[in-house]
This record gives C-alpha cells, structure tokens and sequence, in this order.
C-alpha cells in the first residue's frame, strides 16, 4: 500500500432483483468514506459492482424467458448503474463480475492455488440456500410455515432449502484457522465493530471446515481453469472482484498502489469477508484487507428490509421527494454506523425538517441574506476593519469548528459517521445560537455598532465556510451551492476536511436558494 491510499469497497451486488434502500446505505457509507478521505488528501478509491454469477440469478434469467448475461446486462444498466446517480455515488471503478478482467484473473488465481496444493477433489453433501448462495448447516435451518410447512427452510429466507449432492473441488479453508484466529488477536481493527469481531472468533474458534468452491449441476459461472465441467462457486468468484479490479493478474504496480482495501459490508455477509476472503488471500499469499467492517440492517417494521419479503423501498422514492443528499444525511445520521435501524418515513420527514431546513439551511440562508443586506455582499474583513476584535463569543465559535473539525476527523477514522456527523452538528446548532444571542438585525439599525456586526458576520460566514467543507462529503450538492454562495475559492471537493476551520472567508456573497426547501406534504408510497 502506498502512502496515503485509501482502497474501500462496497459488496458486488447481485442482479437478480432491483436495489432498494439497504443497499443505498452500504453505497453511501463507503461513498461518504471515500469522499472524507479523497478532501484529506489521500488517493482514496472507491469500487462498487456487481456479482452476476450463480444459480440465483441463472434462474431469474430463466423465469424472464432471456439468458443470464441479457439479464444482467439489463439489470445493470437500468437499476445499478442508475441508483448511483440516485443516490450521487462518485465511485472510481464499477466491476461486473462478467468483466474479462474479472474472469480471467479469477481463473488464474484458482489454478495458483491449485498448484500450491490448497484444492482437492471431494464429494459434496448436503444443504444449499439459493437465496444466500450458501452452503448450509442444519443449525441454519429452521421449520418452514405456511406453504411450507413440514421442510426445512433457511432462516433468512424463509424458503426451502435444497439438498445437494455432487462431487466438488473443496478449498483446504480448515488448514487456516489457526492464523485467521492470530490475525483477529493481532489485529482488533481488522473486523469491527467489536461485535461483528466477537461473533467471527467465536465461529472460527469453533473449527473451520473445508469450502466447496465449484458446481457442475449448471454452467453459469466461471470455468474452473482445469476443469471445464465445473463452474466456480459463486461467492469464491465475487470475493475476487476486489483484487481484479485492482489490476491483480495484470497490473502489479497498480495493485501494489491499491491493495489492501477497507470493506464495507452487511452484517449477513461478514463470515464470507472476514473468515474466507482472507483464508483465500493467506493460501495465495497476499496480504488480508486493511478491514472489515460489519454494518447493521435497516429493519422496516422491526424486519431486516427485503424485496423478496416485499417490504423493499426503491431509494427513488425517498430521493424524488427529499433529494438525494437529505437520503444520504438522513441514513449516516439516525443509524449508528454497525448497528440496525429502523427506517420510517415519519423520523425521516422530521429529521428532514428539523435538522436540514431549519438547522443548517435556514443559517445558511440567513446569514447570507444578512449580508447581501447589511454589506452588499461584501464579507466584512479583519484586514479592511470592516470586522473589529473578537469578543469571548466569537472566539467561542473558532474553538468549536476546530474542535468539530477534530472531532469528526477522528470519528470517520473509526467509521463512525453518525458520531462524525453529531460532532459537526454541534456547530450548527452553536452557530444558530451564537445569531440569535448577537441579533445581527439590532446591531445594523445603529451606526455605533457596524464594526460590531461586522465581526458578527464575518464569524457567521467563517462558520458556514467549515460546515460546508466538513458536510461535503455527505451533502454535497447542498454544500456546494453553500460554497459557491459564499464565494469559496476553488472546488469544495479540493478542500481538506481535516483542515476545515482553518478556511478564512472569501471576498462577497451572492444569493443563495432555500437549501432544503419545504416539503409541502409527504405522501407514503402505497406499494412498498
Ligand atoms: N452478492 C453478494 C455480495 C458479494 S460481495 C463479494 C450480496 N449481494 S446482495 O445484493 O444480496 O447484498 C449486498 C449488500 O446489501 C449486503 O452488504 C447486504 O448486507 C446489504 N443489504 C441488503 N439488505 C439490507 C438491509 N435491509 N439493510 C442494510 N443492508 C442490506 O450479498
């Protein structure tokens, strides 16, 4: 890894189905991260996809009457590729595991394991959840109801499971417990938060078999390099995406720059990240990710939310309403970063009102009208005595925006965006107090005081300056019309978050339009 480079990644998502907001949260997360590190001065680099392999989607594709790759191809272009202008992604990179790069540099990692002695032939038994792609245990198992009651059903799906019987390539996974355990021990950051780290030690700790990491049943996949007849197994393949993306196989020097990455993933798929991915890296000899970080649910009535048990909600129909930057405030701000959420419409709206239109854009707002009208726009300096000594308040308000900008600096290096974002609020909230306690508006009648209420804004502007640098990754398209308005020089995706307070005002104002507009009435989409 060189210096300062910041490789995250999201899940590849899978194409049988459309996106809805639980997997918006996983994209803005690492997007919010992405953009905190790029103004940081990093060469941060964010990788997203999709994961088009495997039975799930092969029989989707059937259902619709088309072959796989047409299937996929439509998906990705109608639903995946759009919900990151939804939802104002700025990945570096979109992988599809039907890439070329993808799957020839899958294949040859394979058959580099392969001849390392890490791959035997084996006879598979046993469950499969088509839904998880994932090979089952019974103790993952539960009764099924309704419609299927009397089988055995996956607990996450709620559908049955199948039980198969094939001969298999098997990874030797078991031979690498003992240094996944050292790595845990070692290296506390590796999997976070703390509960996701406990629960993957205490797998582990209970012994790790072999994987089966091929099919022959059917062919959508990628070919095992030595034997044709059998396809890879499709979460072996994905997990992959993050090194073939990074030019593993074919370009060292940029996968030396890149590698290793920080992944940010939902809590359902962490023992894939956090116990097989790195067996996989160890057995190749490359080094594990940086991190793996377990995120929490968004729960609607209380339920993980999921299109198969139809309570998906497309991010569009939060975004046609609210905007996309209120959905990605709403989601880093009232969910702490690891753990569940529950999601609801009504904290949605209020949070909305309370927080973006009266709390941060009604002080944008008015301190700029204040002084188009007080300055004519001009904001008044230090230098040209339009602004005089600062008083212990004005003081008061630097030390919070460099405390904040502190603050939220050391909050998004243990991603905790929620803390980062309550760190910059206090700011808002001080700045608002500081304008009704200082009445801007009393100080203009009275020509004693115009010194005075040039200071005043002037410490209002300064503030409004911080807060748009240090809520630029999360709200950018508010903060970047804040920016312009304030006449920020330069491109507010070039200002150090980390040196945000340091930002000493620009020359004049110009109007600024309701950032977070009033939403007149809020309509709940009938058809979740
Ligand atoms: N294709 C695999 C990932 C392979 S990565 C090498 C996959 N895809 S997925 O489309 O099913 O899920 C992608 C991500 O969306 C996962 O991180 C999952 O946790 C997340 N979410 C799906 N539903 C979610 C919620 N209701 N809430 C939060 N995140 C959710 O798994």
């Amino acid at each position: 890894m060189s210096a300062g480079s910041f490789y995250i990644t999201t899940p590849i998502f899978y194409v049988n189905d459309v996106p809805h907001i639980g997997h918006a949260y996983t994209e803005v997360a690492a997007d919010v991260l992405a953009r905190w590190h790029r103004q940081s001065g990093d060469d941060a680099w964010l990788l997203t996809g999709t994961d088009e392999h495997g039975q799930k989607i092969l029989r989707t594709a059937i259902a619709n009457g088309v072959t796989p790759k047409e299937w996929a191809d439509r998906l990705v272009e109608t639903a995946w590729k759009p919900l990151l202008e939804t939802v104002n992604i700025a990945n570096d990179d979109f992988i599809r595991t039907t890439d070329e790069r993808h799957e020839v540099n899958a294949q040859k990692f394979l058959q580099h394991l392969h001849d390392e002695g890490h791959i035997y032939t084996g006879e598979y038994e046993g469950y499969y959840c088509v839904g998880c792609e994932e090979y089952k245990q019974t103790s993952d198992l539960v009764d099924g109801t309704g419609a299927y009651t009397g089988q055995l059903v996956c607990a996450i799906h709620s559908k049955p499971v199948e039980l198969l019987h094939e001969k298999n390539y098997f990874f030797k996974m078991s031979a690498f417990a003992e240094r996944l355990l050292a790595l845990y021990e070692e290296n506390p950051n590796f999997v976070q938060p703390e509960a996701a780290r406990n629960e993957v030690m205490s797998f582990v700790k209970r012994g790790l078999s072999d994987l089966s990491i091929s099919r022959s049943s059917f062919d959508w996949g990628i070919k095992v390099p030595w034997d044709e007849s059998h396809v890879v197994y499709v979460w072996f393949d994905a997990l992959l995406n993050y090194i073939t993306a990074a030019g593993y196989g074919q370009n060292d020097e940029e996968f030396a720059s890149r590698w290793p990455a920080t992944h940010i993933v939902g809590k359902d798929i962490l023992r894939f990240h956090a116990v097989i991915w790195p067996a996989m890296l160890m057995a190749a000899g490359i080094e594990v990710p940086k991190q793996v970080f377990g995120h929490g649910w968004l729960l609607v009535g209380g339920e993980k939310m999921s299109k198969s048990k139809l309570t998906g909600i497309a991010p569009s129909q939060i975004t046609d309403t609210f905007g996309s930057d209120a959905f990605r405030y709403y989601f880093m701000r009232a969910i702490s970063f690891g753990q569940d959420g529950s999601f609801s419409w009504e904290d949605l709206s209020a949070r909305y009102q309370s927080e973006l239109a009266n709390g941060f854009g009604n002080l944008a707002s008015r301190v700029i009208a204040m002084v188009l009208r007080y300055c004519d726009g001009t904001i008044p300096a230090l230098s040209e005595g339009t602004a005089g000594d600062f008083t212990a308040d004005d003081l008061a308000i630097r030390a919070t925006e460099q405390r904040v900008t502190d603050a939220a600096t050391a909050f998004i290096d243990t991603l905790a965006i929620h803390d980062a974002l309550a760190s910059v609020w206090q700011l808002v909230d001080e700045l608002n107090g500081y304008i009704t306690l200082q009445e801007p508006w009393v100080l203009a009648k009275n020509p004693e005081s115009r010194e005075r209420l040039g200071t005043v804004l002037h410490t209002a502007v300064r503030g409004l300056g911080t807060l748009a640098v240090l809520l630029s990754p999360v709200i950018p398209v508010a903060t970047g019309k804040l920016w312009t308005a304030l006449g920020g020089d330069g491109d507010l995706a070039d200002q150090r978050v980390d040196r945000a307070w340091e930002w000493t005002g620009g020359a004049k104002v110009s109007a600024l339009e309701p950032l977070f507009p009033r939403i007149e009435s809020i309509v709940e989409p009938a058809d979740g």
